[in-house]
């Protein structure tokens, strides 16, 4: 019998508690949250200390999500003896080389399948692929909230305001849908889904980002009218020993699978070698599919799963230079940098001719534009 300490019980801790108290193979022994839930048959404590001085805990499963006091627990609980098993994508993403790196010093096992994917067996896939073969390339669609907010403004013609309301009623934006709109969210799952991929580990702020926050449904309006959709992806390349890195809303053809991805769902896949592409598709956010990955996760674990996904983390600088495309950019304030790659207009828009991913989103960085919004067009 596995004997968990569950670190807590909102809305993927709540489906994870469920679904283990189906089972027989697995016990909550310890919640630690801030909640006071009923009908709880697990001893509810706040008192972290209690659940790592327990020899009888083998596994913590950690969903509070962010850093503090995550971080803190995972590694005392690391320190202690304990496998982890978490969905915290921040985490994992910002402290991947150290949190890896002292597993393998306390010899115990990390696994975080549903922080990458949500529901999807995606780092597994990755993992499996990686025996056999070499990944060139990650990409696809990994944020349910903002594939969903797209997915709204393309077809039921709402703007971004009144849906992002309904993506945090559904359950799908983060407790600060900041982190979702904004790419944040996104970042992490590639860097995560790179990482593992590529056997390295990829400093977090040298990760290009655009979010999505400034698309108007006039934005929409212009795409629609050329076939295009906008979707909001997340790209990593290896290009020989170099790897790039990049999140920004792309135009994507309307018969493209991308463009077919409907309301909170998911499609992420790799390049490999002999595989070739391979994606998957299915729910990458919500209560139950992050906790169905979850509980697979404890399974592997109690079915003697010994190792992380992959077995090294060279660390690397992230070369955007390497990566090209022409860009749809809105803009009230161009400039003579954004003039002179101008190749074409459609209406207010520029679009530019082929600019890197650096040298785009350096320019957005300083943009005094508030309300610049940019896309790849692919
Ligand atoms: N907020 C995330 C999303 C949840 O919308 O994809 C799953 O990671």
């Amino acid at each position: 019998m596995m004997n968990i300490g569950l670190l807590g019980l909102g809305t993927v801790g709540g489906g994870v508690y469920e679904l283990i108290n189906q089972r027989e193979d697995m016990n909550v022994k310890y919640v630690c949250c801030l909640e006071e839930p009923q009908g709880m048959r697990a001893i509810l404590t706040r008192d972290f200390n209690r659940i790592i001085n327990d020899p009888e805990i083998d596994t913590v499963v950690e969903l509070m999500g962010g850093m503090n006091p995550a971080k803190d627990y995972v590694v005392r609980a690391m320190r202690a003896g304990k496998n982890i098993v978490t969905a915290n994508k921040l985490l994992i993403a910002e402290c991947y080389e150290e949190l890896t790196q002292l597993a393998i010093e306390c010899g115990v096992i990390v696994r975080c399948t549903a922080a990458a994917g949500g529901g999807i067996p995606w780092l597994t896939a990755i993992a499996r692929c990686n025996r056999v073969d070499k990944i060139s390339a990650i990409y696809g669609i990994m944020n349910g909230t903002t594939n969903f907010i797209l997915d709204m403004m393309h077809r039921k013609k709402v703007e971004f305001d009144a849906i992002l309301r309904q993506a945090q009623q559904l359950g799908y934006a983060e407790r600060d849908p900041s982190a979702d709109v904004d790419g944040h969210d996104i970042r992490n799952k590639l860097i995560i889904s790179a990482n593992v991929a590529f056997g390295v580990s990829m400093p977090p702020s040298e990760v290009d980002v655009f979010g999505i926050r400034n698309i108007r449904q006039a934005d929409v309006a212009t795409f629609l009218s050329k076939g295009l959709y906008c979707k909001l992806l997340a790209s990593s390349q290896r290009m020989g020993g170099k790897v790039t890195a990049y999140i920004e809303p792309t135009l994507v053809p309307g018969e493209s699978p991308e463009a077919a991805v409907h309301e909170n769902f998911n499609l992420i896949g790799y390049d490999a070698r002999f595989a070739g592409r391979q994606s998957f598709y299915g729910q990458g956010a919500g209560r139950y599919p992050t906790a169905y990955n979850v509980v697979e996760d404890l399974l592997d674990l109690n079915q003697g799963e010994a190792s992380f996904y992959a077995d090294k983390a060279d660390q690397i600088h992230i070369s955007n230079e390497l990566a090209a495309s022409s860009y749809y950019v809105r803009t009230s304030k161009p400039d003579a940098w954004l003039q002179e790659r101008t190749a074409a207009r459609w209406g207010e828009a520029y679009i530019t001719k082929p600019v890197t991913v650096k040298a785009m989103h350096a320019w957005a960085r300083q943009s005094a534009d508030p309300e610049l919004f940019l896309a790849a067009i692919r």
